[in-house]
Formats: structure tokens, sequence, C-alpha cells
């Protein structure tokens, strides 16, 4: 008969799931696909028998206090190698970056509305209480707009600016509380002057929204 390995689950909160994993003499964690990134930290030194999909089977050494990682999408069965000695390992999963892809969806928007010339669509991406630092000015920031009015207004200055305007090349990254914006931007101003430049936005959030858009844009010369 399989003898199954037991989880004892420690933590389990919205950033982080903690389950120690034991295993007797021949137990096995029965087939399953990790959605998470991991990391599994050694209570014990042991053999794994791990059992592929492809039907490979390998073993792997743990040692007790030497972890290791794994990126989502690992699938295989466990098992415990050893028959006479049991092993347990902590499994540390990083369950929950919603807010992350939260706030890169926000930034996607905030583009796509820059490039729909949509300003109540620009603004439903901003916080209560926000700010844009342009790219330049006459303050160390670049010029500073600061409360939901005025930055609507300079927001609407860009498009009056900018008859033409197209934000491109977007890439977008998360990390803690900021975000990162590159793209190019490729405008004619309402006097014909043609504006071909790569740029970045450092955002800071707050929720899901954007406190903060600090522009960044190169200068030719
Ligand atoms: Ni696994």
């Amino acid at each position: 008969m399989t003898k199954i390995a037991e989880p004892v689950v420690h933590i389990h909160d919205d950033r982080f799931k903690v389950t120690e994993w034991r295993f007797s003499p021949g137990a096995e964690t029965g087939w399953h696909r990790h959605e998470h990134d991991y990391v599994i930290v050694p209570l014990t030194d042991g053999t794994l028998t791990l059992d592929m999909p492809d039907g490979q089977r390998a073993q792997a050494q743990l040692r007790q206090g030497v972890p290791y990682s794994r990126r989502v999408g690992v699938e295989h069965n466990v098992t415990n190698g050893s028959s006479v000695a049991p092993l347990s390992f902590l499994e540390i999963e990083v369950v929950d970056d919603a807010l992350a892809r939260k706030r890169r969806a926000t930034m996607e928007r905030l583009m796509a509305a820059f490039n729909m010339r949509d300003l109540d669509g620009l603004m439903a991406c901003m916080s209560a209480n926000c700010a844009f630092h342009a790219a330049a000015g006459p303050d160390a920031e670049g010029r500073v707009h600061r409360g939901r009015e005025a930055v609507r207004t300079a927001y609407a200055a860009i498009f009056d600016t900018f008859p033409q305007a197209a934000w491109t090349e977007g890439a977008h990254v998360v990390a803690g509380d900021t975000g990162l914006s590159t793209w190019r931007f490729v405008g004619t101003t309402r006097d014909g002057v043609s504006v071909d430049v790569r740029g970045c936005d450092v955002f800071a959030f707050e929720g899901d929204l954007i406190a903060l858009k600090d522009s960044y844009r190169k200068a030719r010369g």
C-alpha cells in the first residue's frame, strides 16, 4: 500500500504558505504541480526519489538546513528514497502576487489611456492624493503637479501640446510599492516639432492606484 507523506501547514497568509512535509520511509507526496515559486529547506538529511512526467526518475540528496529554490510549474511525485529513515523538509511557497498583478494592470491601463487620449481613463489610474512630476520643469523633480485637479490639468496639457502622440514599446515591472514603465514616445507638437525619444515612468503606488508618476525622457542633443 502506498504511504502518503504528511503535510503540516505552519503559515498560510496572503503572501506565504509554509508546509512541513513529513515522510516515513518510502512515503510519497503523490503527483502534484507547483502553482507557485518555492524554496525547500531540508529539516533532515535524506534521499528523495523524484518521478517526472516524462517517465524519468531522479534522486536528490537533501542536506539538513541547505535550501534550494524552484520556479512555478514543476510537476513530480516525490518519495522518501530511504526504506529505514524518516525525512522532512519545509516547503515555502510565495502564494500570491495579486497586488503586483493589479499594479501592472494599472500601468498598462494608464499607457492605453494616454494612447486613447482618455483623461477620465488616466485619472481612474491615479490615487486620491496623486502627484505628477513632469520630465522637464524648473524643479529638481521636473515640474511638480500635486493633487487630482493639477494632475488632470497637466495630462490635458500634454494632449494639447501634442495633437499627435503615441506611447509605444511599453514594458512594465513592479517591485514592492514601486512600478517602472519604459516606453518610446513619438509625437508632433502643435508647432510641427517632431519628438521621438525613449523614456520611463517611476511610479509610487497606493494600493493598486498610482500616487506618483515621476517621468523621465531622453534629451536629444
Ligand atoms: Ni513538489
